[in-house]
């Protein structure tokens, strides 16, 4: 392909951007239809050659309320379109775009939240990435809360006919079951997380379903989940006709940093004494990369044990050692020291300098505390969801990575305010990375769907109908329209927990950039068959330092690459400068870049139609403050 003529061959604009919106969908396309999904979580085939919409499916009938929702794409198998918005597991014709007939309850979907013994209406369980099939199974991990009252990570498996349950793992194993005793003994009725929510990767041939997991909820702290915490945090493989585990990895011991394995494992092939062997490669937000024998789990490259810092929380117990690949090297930074702050203006340099001193990180693992941390590289990692690219014809993982420090700090949590006990944490005064802003979100949403939003929780948010009850959701309700504060204290509730987090955000200077030295983010090019860090460059800029003379700083970056038989890396990711760029596969040179409307924050697929091939990138930027967009974009060559 001659890369350097590409040109938008088509768009198709959802229309379905607002304020702070995501689009992270990875187009799939068959037999020329494209399917996707919009910001506000519609569904669509178009038509691949020429981005005419076939048809469109609306999960809320039209009612769509907020607010942001994160998720990456269809299945579609068989003549049919799966996906899920919220709790709720769609089945649509591929054809029409209808409602599948046999699927799931008498409103046509499957609840993600039965068949995880607990009741359904104090949890909250989503999947921000869709699932595999494999026969006629659908298996899918879901996303639950980091806070408490969460879920448990089970991996199911569904009919694909008619969405029955045919199995599921337990992520936080019940009583006799294998690592029940890395937890306290009741955990698996209140513990949540061990999810993995960036999806489940399948071998066909070998009748195995691979998925790495997050950490335990609450992330932070974990005086109530005391242990090593199986299977959070790991790689696990099963049996994928029945759901049992054939192994396991476990990658970090009870997580306190947000430490999630954030992509599904990679299958791969590498060459070990002239011969080829089947693997799994798993990056992590640390910028490692494991590499694990694919039938065993055994490791395919040396690690070393380290030892750790104590917890420093009243209650906790940290992990006394932890593990970690001596090869490949990492593909980001370690450790934040103060000559790693950055240099950018004297004014940057002392601001950055100020908050380094106030949230001292001796180590890279010290544990979260009252006078606050900087995780470093930061909880996007290193590696994030878009996961790694592998050219089996010469055994090289491309990886992207974020390098940016996050400042975490935690507090006793308030008893005397139910808003301070049980939201203040994540809702803060102003927009977090990690919930959207209150204020006056009243104006937007009836009582009725504040109270719903409260109660049945979505993606990081809790549900909260267990553990409040209707009348403490009433006052809080009417705290959010009118201001006026609950006069009761709340009541105790055992699963809560002494501390949470107050500060949670990205580490930057005075003026937003990022508060160390770049690059900010980087592209990597790593030879799984030796271990050599082949390539690595600095990925993305801010135009505006652009302007200032400030070039390849690299910058924050979501979304994957795709590498072509033919030489090359495709990848968008790029949070502030809205490229998609084409780089020699092999030496790491920039052949060609396309402007977005949008940051590409999601993996873009390639497909040919009638002899001609498309590249074409969901644009729904929205991350870390970047503008929201709602644009699929097609390239091919003129
Ligand atoms: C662990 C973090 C967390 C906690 C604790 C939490 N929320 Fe949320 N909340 C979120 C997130 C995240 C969203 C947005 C949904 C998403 O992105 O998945 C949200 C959304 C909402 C919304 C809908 C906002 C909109 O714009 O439509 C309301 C209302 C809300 N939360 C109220 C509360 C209240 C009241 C509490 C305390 C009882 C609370 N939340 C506790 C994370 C949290």
């Amino acid at each position: 392909m001659n890369v350097a003529t590409l040109q938008v061959a088509w768009t198709y604009d959802t229309k379905d951007a607002f304020e702070g919106s995501e689009m992270q969908s990875n187009p799939v396309v068959i037999d020329g239809v494209l399917y996707a999904m919009s910001p506000k979580q519609r569904a669509f085939a178009l038509d691949a050659a020429t981005g005419q919409e076939l048809w469109s499916f609306d999960p809320t009938g039209g009612n769509f309320t907020g607010p942001r929702i994160r998720y990456r794409g269809v299945v579609v198998h068989d003549g049919r379109v799966y996906f899920n918005y919220r709790y709720r597991l769609f089945a649509l014709d591929a054809k029409t775009g209808q409602q599948a007939t046999g699927w799931g309850n008498d409103s046509g979907w499957v609840d993600l939240r039965s068949g995880l013994g607990r009741p359904e209406q104090g949890l909250s369980v989503s999947a921000s990435t869709p699932g595999a099939v494999y026969k006629d199974m659908l298996i899918v991990g879901t996303s639950v809360p980091e806070a408490l009252p969460s879920a448990p990570g089970d991996i199911r498996a569904y009919d694909v006919k008619t969405g029955a349950l045919r199995w599921s793992f337990h992520t936080i194993p019940h009583p006799g079951e294998f690592g029940h005793d890395t937890w306290p003994a009741e955990a698996w009725k209140v513990a949540g997380g061990a999810n993995a929510w960036s999806g489940v990767t399948v071998d066909q041939q070998r009748g195995m379903v691979f998925f790495a997991t997050g950490s335990a909820s609450f992330d932070f702290y974990g005086a109530n989940r005391l242990g090593d915490n199986l299977f959070a945090n790991s790689i696990v493989a099963l049996d994928a006709n029945t759901g049992k585990r054939v192994w396991h990895f476990q990658g970090l011991k009870h997580d306190l940093w947000d430490r999630d394995f954030p992509a599904a494992p990679t299958l791969v092939t590498v060459t070990r004494e002239g011969k080829p062997v089947d693997a799994v490669a798993q990056i992590t937000k640390t910028g490692h990369v494991w590499l694990l024998d694919r039938s065993t789990g055994a490791e395919l490259f040396p690690s070393e044990w380290r030892r750790m810092p104590p917890a420093i929380l009243d209650g906790d117990v940290t992990a006394d050692s932890q593990r970690f690949p001596l090869l490949p090297k990492p593909f980001a930074r370690q450790q934040l020291t103060e000559d790693m702050l950055t240099e950018r203006t004297p004014e940057a340099h002392a601001s950055a300098l100020r908050i380094f001193r106030e949230n001292p990180t001796p180590d890279p693992w010290t544990p979260p505390n009252t006078e606050g941390i900087i995780i470093f590289p930061g909880v996007d990692g290193g590696g994030e969801y878009g996961g790694p690219a592998f050219d089996p014809k010469t055994g090289v993982l491309y990886v992207n990575s974020n390098e940016m420090g996050w400042i975490l700090k935690i507090v006793p949590r308030e008893e005397t305010s139910l808003f301070g006990a049980y939201c203040a944490e994540c809702h803060g005064a102003t927009s977090t990375p990690i919930a959207p802003t209150l204020n006056g979100v009243a104006t937007r949403l009836t009582r009725e769907q504040l109270t719903t939003a409260i109660r049945d929780g979505t993606g990081r948010m809790p549900a909260f109908a267990t553990a409040l009850g209707d009348s403490s959701i009433a006052e809080l309700t009417e705290y959010l329209i009118s201001g006026k504060q609950p006069t009761r204290p709340p009541k105790s509730v055992p699963t809560f927990l002494k501390y949470r987090n107050t500060t949670f955000d990205i580490f930057l200077d005075h003026e937003g950039y990022p508060a160390i030295k770049p690059p900010w983010g980087t592209l990597n090019a790593l030879d799984l068959n030796t271990g050599e860090t082949k390539w690595s460059i600095p990925f993305g800029e801010y135009p505006q330092l652009v302007l200032q003379g400030l070039k390849d700083t690299g910058s924050d970056n979501y979304g994957g690459a795709i590498v072509t038989e033919n030489g090359l890396l495709i990848i968008a990711a790029t949070t502030y400068d809205n490229k998609i760029r084409a780089y020699d596969k092999s030496i790491g040179t920039l052949l060609w870049e396309g402007v977005l409307p949008a940051a590409g924050n999601t993996t873009p697929s390639t497909y040919m139609v009638n002899g001609k091939q498309y590249i074409v990138i969901a644009c729904g930027g929205g991350k870390n403050g970047a503008p929201s967009g709602g644009m699929y974009v097609a390239f091919a060559l003129p």
